[in-house]
């Protein structure tokens, strides 16, 4: 999945940097980390924004900005600078690359050269571990983006998704946001007894103005470190969300969460399906019942007739081991014509008990069967298990049976 650029501009005269940054704005894959209007002010701006592109607008004062653009280049010398001038003859152009500027764009900028330019800016290197080393040097992973979709009601898609939000927060290089796209009946705030102030309707309403900070303080902590996105408070509030909202929202938290959580409704509405499409993996979760496995069977189908989208599904088998009468693993691998890529116990006392108290299994029932699978399960997700231990885990539950 393509990667946020975060972009700082400079631009003292508001009548040249309103258009670039309205320009900026309606690039998806553009994140307007910081505007400044003063040339002096900036290199702090970019120092504590540490932005992976930086605009420096001329024509305000040429010498100034030739000036900021030399000191750029030295004191933060992995971020490239896009020089930008109404004069566009050949001495301008020298003087801007001259002062170490990058690339150069003639005013009033068009946006299909700013996206040529953008692109050869784009200098991140994605390594084979997954991380990421953006133009401004630093190094961070690549976001994981996982969907929890259930194969009927009650199947445990919510409990899933909170206690792997949940596992994953409690390494410290992550930071984990789970958003519940749930949206008319989603409880993630609910089992984790969360308050919040805002809900994806406030992100939708302004989402044309939406920006770093915003975003963040929609977003409600959790004391295990994870930050919740919840649905609407008010049903009517629902039609507000369209699914290119959320395509941005998703685009633009991957620029900040390592891993992002969706928790889907059981409807397949358009942002589940964005949701999901934008995902690196979903998990499809379910039972050994009939309904269950009859509904994995079709959705895989469905799936299947959408290029890139099954190859993303792994299946999640819920409660295994809750009645003697269950289909077995081995009759649910053959019904559904693919590996269970995990299971969680059925685990009564430890998921109802923490659900009612509104926390996470490691915060209620840490050392619980469920709980210690839902751990697996969030570092199978991470690569940190290998497959054996996936097949071992499957072993070990056949072998109850
Ligand atoms: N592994 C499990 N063992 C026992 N009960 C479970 C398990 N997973 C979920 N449950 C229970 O099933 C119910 C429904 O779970 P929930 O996560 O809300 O499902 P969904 O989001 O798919 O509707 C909850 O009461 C929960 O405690
Ligand atoms: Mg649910």
């Amino acid at each position: 999945m393509k990667d946020v650029q975060r972009i700082a501009i400079v631009d003292p005269s508001d009548a040249t940097r309103e258009p670039l940054r309205n320009l900026l704005l309606g690039i998806e894959s553009v994140w307007l980390e910081a505007e400044c209007s003063r040339y002096e002010f900036f290199i702090d701006v970019a120092k504590q924004s540490s932005p992976d592109v930086v605009v420096v607008a001329l024509d305000s004062d040429h010498a100034k900005a030739l000036q900021l653009i030399q000191q750029l280049t030295i004191e933060l010398p992995g971020m490239p600078v896009l020089a930008v001038s109404g004069r566009g003859d050949g001495q301008s152009i020298l003087q801007a690359l001259r002062a170490g500027a990058k690339e150069f764009l003639t005013a009033p900028v068009v946006l299909e050269e700013l996206l040529t330019a953008m692109q050869r800016l784009r200098v991140s290197r994605v390594s084979a571990d997954g991380t990421v080393v953006q133009s401004n040097g630093a190094v961070r992973s690549e976001s994981l983006v996982v969907s929890v979709i259930g194969a009927r009601g009650g199947v445990g898609s919510t409990g899933v998704a909170i206690n792997l939000g949940c596992n994953l927060a409690q390494d410290p290089a992550h930071n984990v946001a789970l958003i519940d796209l749930d949206l008319a009946l989603g409880d993630a705030d609910v089992a984790l007894d969360l308050i919040p102030d805002y809900t994806l309707a406030d992100v939708a309403l302004n989402i044309d103005r939406l920006d770093m900070t915003f975003l963040r303080r929609s977003l409600c902590k959790h004391a295990c470190g994870l930050s919740v996105l919840p649905h609407p408070v008010q049903m009517e509030d629902i039609a507000l969300i369209h699914e290119d909202h959320l395509g941005r929202v998703i685009g633009l938290l991957r620029a900040s969460y390592s891993h992002l959580i969706f928790d889907l409704s059981k409807r397949f509405t358009p942002t589940d399906l964005t949701a999901m499409r934008m995902s690196d993996a979903v998990l499809l979760v379910a039972q050994l019942d009939l309904t269950s496995l009859r509904n994995v069977v079709r959705m895989l189908h469905t799936f299947g007739q959408e290029e890139g989208l099954a190859e993303k599904i792994k299946v999640v088998m819920n409660r295994v081991g809750s009645d003697e009468g269950e289909i077995s693993l081995k009759k649910a691998e053959e019904t559904i014509g693919q590996p269970i890529y995990w299971q969680v116990p059925n685990d009564f006392k430890a998921m109802l008990g923490a659900r009612n108290a509104g926390e996470p299994l490691l915060m209620h029932a840490p050392r619980s069967k469920a709980q210690l699978s839902l751990v697996g399960l969030a570092n199978a997700l991470c690569g940190k298990a290998s497959h054996e231990t996936v097949k071992r885990e499957r072993r070990s539950f056949f072998s109850f049976r």
